[in-house]
């Protein structure tokens, strides 16, 4: 009897997400295997990048026009939610004035995502560090942008 790897994989999955529903929200479900701005900019006005207790490294990048962040990107070696942090994270900052996007949480954060485990909020926290590490990046590294 041959087995169908195809289908197996499609039942792994199935399971895989019915496990994970009964621990996180629909919100971090669908920003985690739905992310968004994942990738890198060239020539980001910004990096910031923090590797966690927990070992996993994120790094988000920002472009910044007219005092506004125009563009972000997020990597991540990470569990899944730090994808759907990043994902919602830079999300939020989008069009932001770089002050706005500080005042950004990791309750904040939290809220969006409809809640996490407690044992995964440090991921929301790592999140938010890293974003302001690139915005701390950012003034350091263009002057010349800021207004
Ligand atoms: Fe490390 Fe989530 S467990 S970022």
């Amino acid at each position: 009897m041959g087995i169908d790897i195809d289908e197996l994989a499609k039942r792994l999955e199935t399971q895989v997400l019915e496990d994970a529903r009964g621990v996180f929200s629909e919100m971090v479900i669908e920003y985690a295997y739905n992310p968004r701005n994942v990738g890198e900019i060239s020539n980001a006005d910004g990096v910031g990048k923090i590797t966690g207790t927990c070992g996993d490294t994120v790094q988000i990048q920002i472009r910044v026009e007219d005092g506004r962040i125009s563009e972000s990107r997020f990597m991540t070696d990470g569990c899944g939610t730090s994808i759907a942090c990043g994902s919602m994270l830079t999300e939020m900052i989008e069009d932001k004035t770089i002050e706005e996007a500080l005042m950004i949480s990791s309750d904040d954060l939290l809220r969006s995502l409809d809640g996490l485990p407690d044992e995964y909020v440090h991921c929301s926290v790592l999140a938010v560090n890293v974003l302001r590490e690139a915005i701390a990046d950012y003034r350091e590294l263009r002057p010349d942008k800021q207004t």
